[in-house]
């Protein structure tokens, strides 16, 4: 019988977690801000070495940043937003309004290993600090991996005692505000099984602080859906 104490929970309560305080924080420092670093990074080799337009699918997209971005500066021509808070995605709309992106951008609010079925593939797909909020890496990072016609961009935490430590230790803060939300550091060598298994293999990695980066380029079909 599985210990059901140690078993993963189903997913988490993205709602409660990335509330309307968190969105509107997030899309006040896009805004005054700009991108993050490591955010800017992740778009980075995309920007370089590929001509667009290009179709882009953000899942997790937070407060939209890296959409916003990959439209404006004109690499990308429509995106479709996948985001299970729905405080983020009012945030990322308000920008994408404010930026006359409206009309490129279509927001779908929900988990996307169910959303996937519905959601058309793209030519870039991202997940940025997305894999590090889901418990099952396999749904998702294998659902999104499908949909990635030429690139896979990702953010996740580096294998560093460090990082663990302080993922560990967010994890403890989080159960004592019981909170229903827990993060984790997914082991690397399954993100690269996964991603080379659906016919994707690495053209880019570097790493940000916490964060390593690697972009995927799909070298044979795998099973786009
Ligand atoms: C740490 S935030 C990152 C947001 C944004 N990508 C950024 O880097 O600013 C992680 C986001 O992923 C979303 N998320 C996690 N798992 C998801 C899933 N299975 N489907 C859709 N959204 C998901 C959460 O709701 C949250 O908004």
């Amino acid at each position: 019988m599985p210990c059901t104490c140690c078993e993963p929970p189903a997913s988490g309560d993205y709602e409660g977690m990335f509330d309307t305080e968190w969105a509107s924080k997030e899309a006040d420092a896009y805004v005054r801000d700009g991108l993050e670093a490591r955010a800017e990074r992740l778009i980075a080799y995309l920007l370089e070495n590929c001509t667009g337009p290009l179709r882009v699918l953000d899942i997790g997209s937070g407060a939209g940043g890296v959409h916003h971005e990959l439209l404006r500066r004109g690499l990308a021509d429509s995106a479709v937003a996948v985001e299970a808070s729905s405080a983020y995605i009012a945030a990322a709309r308000e920008i994408g309004e404010r930026l006359g992106q409206d009309s490129q951008v279509h927001y779908v609010h929900g988990d996307f290993t169910t959303a996937a079925a519905v959601i058309d593939s793209a030519e870039v797909v991202i997940l940025d600090r997305v894999i590090c909020c889901y418990p099952h890496l396999k749904e998702l990072l294998g659902a999104s991996v499908n949909k990635a016609e030429r690139y896979l961009a990702l953010s996740y935490p580096r294998e560093r005692w460090w990082v663990r430590l302080a993922f560990g230790l967010f994890n403890v803060y989080l159960k004592i505000k019981r909170k229903d939300f827990r993060t984790f550091v997914h082991p690397h060598s399954d993100v690269h099984s996964i991603a080379e298994r659906n016919g994707l293999e690495p053209v880019h990695a570097e790493t940000v602080g916490f964060w390593q980066i690697t972009v995927y380029e799909r070298v044979s079909s795998g099973s786009i859906a």
